[in-house]
């Protein structure tokens, strides 16, 4: 949302002349657009404010302060000439003239029909590939422990036209990934344009909304559901996503929609902040975790393979252990792919804090947090296994965050999780940022993917699809019913030409399974076999094993000596491995190697069954790779 905001406030600056500056310490002014959410939050902003008028700002600058904070610290902040100017979040149209005239300082009046709707954000790199929208601002619940209804004032939607304006701009300029914001974003409602498909108000099903609104819920207009489809319409390859929404407003048309258009993100950011009915109801969320847990039950039926995130708050008034147990239980029941995790900060003038004690102790906050936080983790490596071997429609960004090394490129999945693999594709070409492309997991490292690319995909919407009779992943043309998968090299090839810049031992670049055969036939030492060096550790030694064993599977391989060619690459594979304590066999790793050669397996065991027109069956739990391993 912030960054949503300061793109509005840099074109309102922009259109009355001010530049950027090189950095706060030359700068004349110096804005901090500021989050009041927790009171850590609050605390930075008062650092950065004194350390601005001590040594690290400039003599003379003037200094404005802009967001949540402005709006419910107000002319506190002028305490100590820490601020110069205080602007709340309906007020930015007026900073211009502040900053110009000097004559008035502070302006934090809400205003119930400002939503910069005319307002043209002015992204800061124009070269990234993602894109915020605010769609919609301001909160109209009542969660007892939260300050943004109070600093952010009531809801209030942009009009449809408006935002698929910006939308198509943003697409037109080449973003590629759009995500909608609004504190509420799924309760968006523009009753000023007509809709095409729903009339009032609907709520998810089996939920009682705190507060309700029967004369806005009674009106008809454009609700989410359809505003997000017009969006997915209007940026036709690029992937959309959106934030944040409440459980409430997730009526099965939204579900159904997400599921159905096909560059919309199979993601749900689905905020619980507890599995506790007690604290639900003094928290005062409008449902029960029961009613919770069947809406991510539904969401998981309806759009298969889901990505869920949620946002938790531990410790909050009158938590008891069992309460935080049953908060537990749900991060273990649920599997989130992401989740934001906090410890309950009192706000001032919040329901909670007039009404309620802050009473469970900072140090148990903090414990029960961390058990949160670890029950979380050890949910998403569960999900990270689970995405090993298959599949990802990623959308490429640029160079990993860590240095891993030249030609690897990251991306991000449906769910946002970081995908890590070389840039080169089978056919030769480089993948950019702004690409799509489909990408084969191999492994999990911590949080994030590593696997190769197979081939670029043509946008957002081209998913990779399972073949429902075999098993197997691959692609079916929309047009003409027919798979993609003829027209491709086959997936060995695809592998061998993908992996060098992971595997780069001799048989990577072997062209087919034949030659593959002579040389380890012929060979003498488990070296050789493998087509390692002597002293290759025992990684080097498992990356030649899979790309060779991919070869020569007696499952893929029609060669009658492949049986034999299997057995002596197991054996010298045998041979490095144990031996090797660099490589490391942690149970990820070790399964996700065994899945991956399952998943390749499977896919030229499809590819082969399709032209011989006959089934191939894989073992019953689904991984003939795992008995080589
Ligand atoms: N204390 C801790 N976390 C809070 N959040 C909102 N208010 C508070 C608070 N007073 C969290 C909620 C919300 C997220 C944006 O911030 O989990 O979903
Ligand atoms: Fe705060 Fe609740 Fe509104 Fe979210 S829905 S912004 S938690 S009041």
């Amino acid at each position: 949302m912030n960054v949503a905001d300061s793109e509005v406030v840099r074109t309102l600056l922009r259109g009355d002349g001010l530049r950027e500056a090189e950095s706060a310490a030359t700068a004349d002014v110096v804005l901090l657009n500021t989050c009041a959410i927790r009171d850590k939050a609050e605390q930075k902003v008062w650092t950065r404010l004194r350390d601005l008028r001590g040594r690290k700002g400039k003599e003379g600058q003037t200094v404005a302060v802009l967001g949540c904070m402005a709006e419910r610290v107000k002319d506190d902040l002028f305490r100590d000439g820490l601020a110069d100017v205080v602007v709340g979040p309906d007020a930015y149209r007026r900073l211009p003239a502040m900053l110009r005239d000097q004559e008035q300082s502070i302006d934090v009046t809400l205003d119930r029909s400002e939503n910069y709707a005319d307002v043209l954000p002015t992204r800061v790199e124009h070269t990234a590939h993602g894109a915020f929208v605010s769609i919609q601002r301001g909160c109209d619940n009542a969660c007892s422990y939260c300050i943004v209804p109070y600093v952010r004032g009531r809801e209030r939607s942009r009009s449809v036209q408006t935002i698929l304006d910006e939308v198509a701009s943003l697409y037109d300029s080449g973003v590629r990934e759009i995500t909608l914001l609004g504190q509420n974003v799924n309760s968006y409602h523009d009753h000023t344009t007509d809709s095409i498909r729903q009339t009032t108000r609907e709520y998810t099903t089996d939920f009682t909304p705190f507060v309700k609104s029967d004369k806005k819920d009674a009106q008809t207009g454009v609700r989410f559901a359809e505003l997000l489809e017009r969006c997915a319409q209007a940026a036709p390859d690029a992937r959309l996503r959106f934030t944040s929404p409440h459980p409430k407003d997730f009526p099965d048309d939204v579900l159904e929609t997400i599921a159905r258009v096909s560059n919309i993100a199979k993601q749900i950011h689905m905020p619980a902040q507890s599995g506790s009915d007690q604290m639900l109801r003094r928290m005062r969320r409008g449902y029960t975790g029961e009613a919770y847990r069947s809406l991510i039950q539904r969401a998981r039926a309806v759009i298969p393979d889901v990505a869920l995130s949620s946002d938790f708050i531990a410790g909050f008034c009158g938590e008891s252990h069992e309460d935080h147990l049953r908060t537990l239980s749900l991060i273990q029941d649920v599997g989130y792919d992401m989740a934001f995790l906090f410890a309950y900060s009192s706000r001032e003038r919040t329901p909670a804090a007039r009404r309620l004690e802050d009473d469970v102790p900072s140090d148990i906050k903090k414990k029960r947090l961390q058990e949160l936080i670890d029950a979380f983790r050890t949910g998403r490596e569960a999900r990270s296994r689970e995405r090993v071997g298959k599949i990802h429609l990623i959308l490429v960004e640029g160079a990993p965050r860590r240095d891993r090394g030249a030609d690897l490129v990251s991306g991000r999945d449906d769910g946002n999780r970081v995908h890590v693999f070389p840039s080169s594709l089978p056919d030769g070409s480089e993948l950019k940022p702004g690409d799509f492309a489909h990408v084969l997991v191999d492994r999990a490292e911590g949080a994030t993917l590593i696997g190769v690319a197979l081939r670029r995909a043509a946008g957002a919407g081209d998913r990779p699809l399972v073949d429902a009779d075999t098993g197997a992943e691959f692609l079916i043309d929309e047009q003409t019913g027919v798979s993609r998968w003829a027209a491709e090299p086959p997936l060995v090839a695809a592998s061998a030409h993908a992996r060098p810049a992971v595997a780069t031992r001799a048989f990577s670049t072997m062209a087919t399974a034949e030659d593959a055969i002579d040389a380890i036939l012929a060979a003498a030492t488990p070296a050789t076999v493998l087509g390692v060096a002597k002293d290759a550790t025992g990684r080097e030694a498992r990356d030649a094993f899979l790309v060779v064993s991919r070869l020569v599977h007696p499952d893929v391989c029609t060669d009658e000596r492949a049986g034999a060619a299997f057995a002596a690459l197991v054996e010298a594979y045998d041979a490095f491995a144990p031996s090797d304590i660099k490589y490391d066999v942690s149970q990820a790793e070790f399964q996700g190697d065994a899945l991956t050669t399952a998943a390749w397996m499977w896919d030229d065991a499809a590819a082969a069954a399709r032209k011989h027109k006959a089934r191939h069956t894989l073992d019953d739990d689904g991984s003939t790779g795992r008995s080589v391993m």
